[in-house]
C-alpha cells in the first residue's frame, strides 16, 4: 500500500527496530540479492529506503570490497538514528542520510553502481517510485562514464539532476 512520505514516516518513526522481525520472510528474497548483484565488484552502493541498516552492515561485513562507499537514506528519524548506529563501526565508508521525500539524492563522484530499495517499492507512489527508478539510471549513467537519455522517462518523474545540498544531513 503505498504511503505518503509523512505517513511512511510516521508509521516507521514508531515500527522502529520491529523491522529487523521481517527477516523471516525478507532474507530468502536478500539471499538471491546478494547471490546475483556481484557486490564484491561494487565501488559504490545507494539505498533508498535503508531501515535499521541490516542490509548495509552485512554488505560492508561481508560483500564490498574495503574501499567501497555506501549511502543509505530514509524517511524516519528513528530508523535513520538506528542505522547511524548500526554502521558507526564502519567510519567514512558508510554513511546514512534523512530522505526528504522528494526522490533527489546525492550523487556519489562518478555515480552510484549499485542502487538498492529493499520492500521500499510498495510503499512509494507510481510517481515516486518512477522518481526513484530515474535516479538510479541517472546514477548507473554517470557510474558507466556515459551521458543519460534524458527525454526517459517524460513526464514529472524526472528528477534527474541531483544537488547534494537538496538532502538533510
Ligand atoms: C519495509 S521497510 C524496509 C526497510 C529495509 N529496507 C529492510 O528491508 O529492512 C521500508 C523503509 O522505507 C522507508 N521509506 C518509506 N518511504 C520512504 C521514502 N519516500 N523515502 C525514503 N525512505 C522511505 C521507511 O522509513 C522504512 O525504513
Amino acid at each position: 500500500m503505498a504511503l505518503t512520505p509523512g505517513q511512511a514516516r510516521r508509521f516507521y518513526d514508531r515500527f522502529g527496530r520491529a523491522q529487523d522481525l521481517q527477516a523471516f520472510y525478507e532474507d530468502r528474497a536478500i539471499g538471491e540479492l546478494l547471490a546475483h548483484a556481484s557486490f564484491p565488484a561494487a565501488r559504490s552502493v545507494f539505498e533508498l529506503g535503508c531501515g535499521t541498516g541490516r542490509l548495509a552492515a552485512t554488505l560492508l561485513a561481508r560483500e564490498l570490497p574495503a574501499d567501497a562507499r555506501y549511502l543509505g537514506a530514509d524517511i524516519s528519524g528513528t530508523m535513520t538514528c538506528l542505522s547511524r548506529a548500526r554502521l558507526h563501526g564502519f567510519g567514512r565508508r558508510a554513511q546514512v542520510i534523512r530522505a526528504d521525500g522528494t526522490m533527489r539524492f546525492p550523487v556519489a563522484d562518478g555515480g552510484w553502481d549499485r542502487f538498492l530499495a529493499v520492500y521500499v517499492f510498495d510503499l512509494l507512489s507510481a510517481q515516486d517510485a518512477r522518481a526513484a527508478v530515474a535516479a538510479a539510471l541517472e546514477s548507473f549513467a554517470a557510474a558507466a562514464g556515459e551521458i543519460p537519455d534524458r527525454q526517459w522517462p517524460a513526464g514529472p518523474a524526472a528528477p534527474l539532476a541531483v544537488p547534494p545540498a537538496r538532502t538533510n544531513r
